[in-house]
């Protein structure tokens, strides 16, 4: 069977839709192209709503649950707004025994956010995922989508606060 293109019109007017439908269309909306869709979703609004995960689905024909499925499987995902920094942190594995457990405390004890939550200011959300494939770089963290790995715990401590405090 040959693929076909699909033409779905984007949930609203917000020019954004363009660089999204960029992405599927340079993988000829095949199935395939899914994560990397929900990752273009994600980098362009800041996280992935409902009517993005229903637009895709009918995008790249795949049934609604399954898209669903994928995008809180991974837990990359971000499917509420977040606030206007993100702060993601590994708790694979790898990086669970490199100390992200205490990082996880921290974020706690120095700003009240639990995993998933983010300040009543709006300003910083903290999430976890459970392996962001680059164990090499354990503990790694992403502080607004960079890459920070290979730091002790207090190293990591100290990253956080300068990183939260530039803003300021
Ligand atoms: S466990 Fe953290 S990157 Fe794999």
């Amino acid at each position: 069977m040959v693929a076909t293109t699909r033409k779905v019109n984007p949930p609203d007017g917000d020019r954004r839709w363009k660089i999204v439908e960029a992405t599927m269309r340079r993988h000829g909306y095949a199935s395939t192209a899914l994560i990397e869709t929900l990752h273009s979703i994600q980098e362009t609004f800041g996280f992935v709503s409902r009517e993005a995960l229903n637009y895709v689905a009918e995008s790249l024909n795949i049934p609604p649950a399954k898209v669903f499925g994928v995008a809180t499987f991974y837990n990359l995902f971000n499917l509420n707004p977040v606030g206007e920094h993100v702060f993601s942190l590994c708790t694979g594995t790898a990086c669970y025994v490199k100390g992200a457990g205490e990082i996880v405390d921290f974020m706690k004890e120095e700003f009240g956010l639990e995993p998933g939550q983010t300040t009543p200011d709006g300003k910083l959300t903290f999430m976890v995922a459970r392996c962001v494939g680059a164990c090499g770089l354990a503990p790694v963290m992403i502080l607004d989508g960079e890459v920070v790995g290979k730091l002790g715990v207090e190293e990591m401590k100290a990253k956080i606060r300068e990183w939260v405090n530039h803003d300021k």
